[in-house]
């Protein structure tokens, strides 16, 4: 399992120093979660913070964009730096052509799904993309409870991607933390995001290395 940090929930007056110490704690990933307060009631920061920020760390950056029409705004994170891009299957955005924009851009491209959203609805674009991002709690806001039943996604995406003979990285995001890991694990997940879990632990590198050990219970 690899891990993820949320800088959601870290110190945004220490940005810079948040993402050397979760670089130093042994972060997989730096995941970075965009709310317009359109798309999400909530606004966080957009491409200006992550590209003063990128220069911390050469840890991939993971962009989560919860925005309404992230086709507008993709020259915007790629020139920030993202290395992965994620959005909404439910924005109002032309699919394919934001996939291919952040493909042609040569960044790594990946959609995600909200709870109600059945995981069928990434499946037109599957062949397509580098990453499923399953949310398992309604996105906007951080320190929310995980939704257990959002896990059989997981394996419905990944026997899709098998029949085809694809290889589909599936991250899930929301409430995860030492008393969840586990299920995401089991369901099949491989990229797990945690925001409060590390960031509000007093040692994150601990916390981080607990998410991993107690993942691997699965095995
Ligand atoms: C929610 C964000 C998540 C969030 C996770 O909209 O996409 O990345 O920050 O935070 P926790 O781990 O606290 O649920
Ligand atoms: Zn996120």
């Amino acid at each position: 399992m690899q891990i993820a940090p949320s800088l959601l929930s870290c110190d945004f007056a220490k940005m810079g120093e948040e993402i050397v110490r979760m670089d130093k704690a042994g972060a997989d990933y730096m995941h970075l979660d965009v709310m317009d307060g359109n798309f999400v009631p909530n606004i966080s920061f957009g491409a200006p913070i992550i590209k003063a920020v990128r220069k911390h760390t050469s840890v991939p950056f993971d962009v989560h964009l919860m925005i309404d029409k992230p086709f507008d705004y993709i020259d915007d994170f790629v020139g920030a730096g993202a290395d992965i891009i994620t959005f909404h299957v439910e924005s109002s955005s032309d699919i394919r052509a934001t996939i291919d924009k952040i493909k042609a851009a040569n960044v790594k491209a990946g959609l995600v799904i909200k709870p109600n959203t059945p995981a069928e609805a990434v499946f037109p674009y599957l062949d397509d993309i580098y990453m499923v991002l399953i949310m398992t709690v309604e996105p906007g806001f951080g320190g929310q409870s995980f939704m257990a039943d959002m896990m059989p996604k997981v394996r419905c995406i990944k026997d899709e991607a098998q029949n085809r003979g694809l290889k589909i990285l599936i991250e899930a995001d929301g409430g995860i933390n030492e008393a969840t890991i586990l299920q995401t694990a089991q369901a099949g997940v491989d990229i797990a995001v945690s925001g409060t879990g590390v960031f509000k632990a007093p040692d994150p590198k601990q916390a981080i290395d607990n998410l991993k050990a107690l993942s691997k219970g699965a095995v």
